[in-house]
């Protein structure tokens, strides 16, 4: 597995990890990504965003962790890979590219991401049902 940028080519790749079915019953919306709507989002966010990675392997997007411009991070894998501690890698690798404290918002049921952001060090912040505030302060990675 590699960590690199993510590029123009990975959309279709990043849209199946989107709509994967635990990443959409955890995301705020609760809904699917439609085609055309990421074809809009896509461009944007891969450019724009501060920090966008993927995990490729075999030349295919397996995973990608995104901090926005507000420092929201979010992370998905495709299922296949899980339980291998590539998200964590991931996770880390971002928020290292990333020049501030960065947050996250988890569902309360989701405890693979629970359980993952804690170990890439965020904090839990506060609660508002269903959601679970985390911030990982940029020092982390200097201690
Ligand atoms: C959340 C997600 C990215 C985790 O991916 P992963 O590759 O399984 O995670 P890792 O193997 O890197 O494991 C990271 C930590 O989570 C824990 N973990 C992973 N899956 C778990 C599970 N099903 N139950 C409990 N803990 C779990 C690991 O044990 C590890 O903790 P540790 O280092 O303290 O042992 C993956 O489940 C996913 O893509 N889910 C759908 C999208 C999603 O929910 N994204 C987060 C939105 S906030």
């Amino acid at each position: 597995m590699i960590i690199r940028p993510a590029r123009l080519a990975d959309s279709l790749s990043v849209l199946a990890l989107r709509n994967d079915p635990d990443a959409v019953r955890y995301s705020p919306s609760g809904d699917l990504v439609s085609e055309a709507e990421h074809a809009k989002w896509y461009p944007l966010a891969c450019y724009g965003s501060p920090v966008f990675f993927v995990a490729s392997t075999g030349g295919v997007a397996v995973g990608f962790a995104r901090v926005d411009i507000l420092a929201w991070v979010s992370v998905a894998l495709d299922r296949e890979y899980r339980r291998r501690g590539w998200a964590r890698e991931l996770v880390q690798v971002a928020c290292a590219a990333f020049p501030g404290d960065v947050r996250a918002q988890v569902h309360q049921d989701n405890a693979p991401s629970l359980r993952l952001f804690a170990a890439c060090g965020f904090k839990e912040l506060y609660r508002d049902a269903p959601w679970v505030y985390f911030e990982r302060e940029r020092e982390h990675d200097r201690a």
